[in-house]
């Protein structure tokens, strides 16, 4: 019989002391609001929730009507458990506080609630991204604030994604590797499926959106070309390419079969540095690829070495197999 995400969460919790029962327990509740999504995307039309929402988040990006379903569950879910002091999400512009009627906890949840939503209406693979901070140590007993968010991503204390796709799935990191749970759909838990996952560390495999091509820098031109190139190419091999437009189905794709996935800055919008935001898409994405053996880069620096300065910061995103990403770094060398 295979462990539930309780079992595996206690023995963390007791065997191996390396979460705190809060810790735990907040994990658990973001897993029980991903289940409800998971179960409210599988309605689809006879749920009523395909399309447009008819607003605009702070990014200026058209909200899908399941965009704003999930932000409402996860706030839902995590407001009243007492493991949070505030919460941060895409579809929100600024943090969410816990409200005076429950009690506070020290941690801070951010979370990307619906990825991928171009696949929404097609009914191709979306998700849920999330990212637990600590609040800093000076923030008990005050207000928490924007900036008490702005840690760099190797501060987080856990990560993970739920994907919506054939299977339901929890990929999940507490800082000792990569877990995969399976959501058993009749019995309602989440079990677990794969340990250890491990990033193969070559890959004949690149992940970008090509109709960008004319608007990147020369590095990614350069290094796209090669790949194509293939076997009689300057890289000796032909390459495949995937482009799913959820990140969360092509950094699972990734941790099961290896690859690189690439959104770099481009030219579209010079004064964006990329399309990806740090702190709840690339952040929890990369803390992932690095706990199973992978690398995430922003061109040359780890992503989870930069230090944020706002919550809705956006970011170029190289990761994926170690030894591509050593090369990607090459052509901004
Ligand atoms: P979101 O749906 O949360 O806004 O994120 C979509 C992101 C990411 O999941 C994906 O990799 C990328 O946007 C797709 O972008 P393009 O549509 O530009 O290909
Ligand atoms: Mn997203
Ligand atoms: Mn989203």
């Amino acid at each position: 019989m295979n462990k539930t995400l309780t079992q595996y969460l206690v023995e963390q919790q007791r065997q191996n002391k390396l979460i705190p029962s809060e810790v735990r327990l907040l994990i658990e509740v973001i897993a029980r609001a991903c289940k409800r999504i998971g179960h409210t995307v599988g309605k689809g039309a006879l749920g009523g929730v395909l399309g447009n929402q008819g607003t605009e988040n702070v990014q200026g990006e058209a909200q899908k009507k399941l965009d704003v379903i999930s932000n409402e569950i996860l706030l839902e879910a995590n407001e009243w458990g007492g493991q949070l002091a505030a919460m941060a999400s895409e579809e929100m512009e600024t943090i969410h506080k816990i409200p005076n009627r429950y009690p506070k906890g020290e941690y801070l949840l951010l979370f990307d609630p619906l990825d991928g939503s171009s696949n929404i209406d097609v009914n191709v693979s979306i998700g849920t991204i999330f990212s637990i901070l600590k609040a800093p140590e000076n923030a008990t007993g005050r207000e928490i604030t924007e900036e008490d968010f702005l840690q760099p991503g190797s501060k987080q204390v856990a990560a993970g994604y739920a994907l919506y796709g054939p299977q339901t799935l929890l990929v999940l990191t507490i800082g000792n590797g990569v877990v995969v749970f399976t959501l058993d759909r009749e019995l309602g838990s989440w079990l677990l499926t794969q340990e250890n996952v491990r990033i193969p560390e070559d890959t004949k495999e690149f992940s970008i959106n090509m109709s960008n091509s004319r608007h990147w820098d020369q590095p990614i031109q350069h290094y796209i070309q090669d790949c194509l190139a293939g076997s009689t190419g300057p890289r000796g091999k032909d390459f495949n390419m995937r482009w799913v437009a959820s990140m969360v189905a092509e950094v699972h794709r990734i941790l099961q079969r290896g690859g690189i996935f690439l959104y770099p800055w481009d030219k579209r919008d010079p004064s964006k540095p990329g399309k990806l935001r740090l702190m709840y898409e690339a952040n929890p994405m990369s803390m992932l690829i690095e706990q199973a053996g992978g690398a995430a880069v922003d061109t040359v620096n780890r992503i989870l070495d930069i230090q944020p300065s706002q919550i809705h910061q956006r970011v170029s995103v190289i990761l994926g197999s170690k030894n591509e990403v050593e090369t990607v770094k090459k052509y901004f060398q």
